[in-house]
């Protein structure tokens, strides 16, 4: 037996509630987004790599827009925890930076495999009657696969410490996930 929205057990969040918390997250998400690439470019602004960086950043950017655009639509409560996430976002893009610029594609390619992942998951729960907004993320999620890709591409997987860096900010995205779904 497979649960859809419409199942939902006493105390389950309702379906429009389950869309709120995705759109409230989302917001979030690309809030850091963004935040991680500023950070970077603070770090790495004249490097070589900037050009990309400034490419995923202004993606970010309209990724960001447009869930603020859902926000104030739906009226959905923004997450109280925006300051934490605009602090967090920038160390640790400016963090990863200063490592290299390795460091810094490895960085994206962790965050980026934990939003596909994420989006992932929205998309497969998101039915017919939410279908502009499941496209919406659909799309989204093809431009954080380039992102991912970019860093790849980049010798993210050549930086010090890879795996672990890998596993801690994947592990980090899925704490802040959790947290600015609720918070
Ligand atoms: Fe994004
Ligand atoms: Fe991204």
């Amino acid at each position: 037996m497979s649960l859809t929205l419409s199942d939902r057990l006493p105390g389950d969040p309702t379906a429009r509630q389950t869309v709120e918390r995705m759109i409230r997250v989302d917001h979030a998400g690309e809030y850091g987004a963004k935040r991680i690439y500023q950070g970077q470019l603070a770090v790495l602004g004249r490097g070589d790599k900037a050009a990309l960086l400034r490419h995923m950043q202004a993606q970010e950017q309209v990724h960001l827009d447009t869930f603020s655009d859902l926000i104030a639509r739906r009226r959905v409560r923004p997450t109280a925890l925006l300051p934490l996430w605009h602090v967090a976002g920038f160390a640790l893009g400016a963090a990863t930076a200063a490592l290299g610029e390795r460091a810094a594609m490895a960085c994206t390619v962790a965050v980026e495999e934990a939003i596909d992942e994420h989006y992932a998951a929205q998309t497969a729960a998101l039915g017919a009657d939410e279908a502009p907004l499941r496209e919406t993320i659909e799309t989204f999620r093809r431009e954080e696969l380039e992102h991912r890709d970019i860093g790849l591409d980049n010798g993210a997987e050549q930086a010090p410490g890879y795996r672990l860096m890998s596993l801690a900010i994947k592990a980090g995205c899925k704490l802040a996930i959790r947290i600015s779904e609720r918070v």
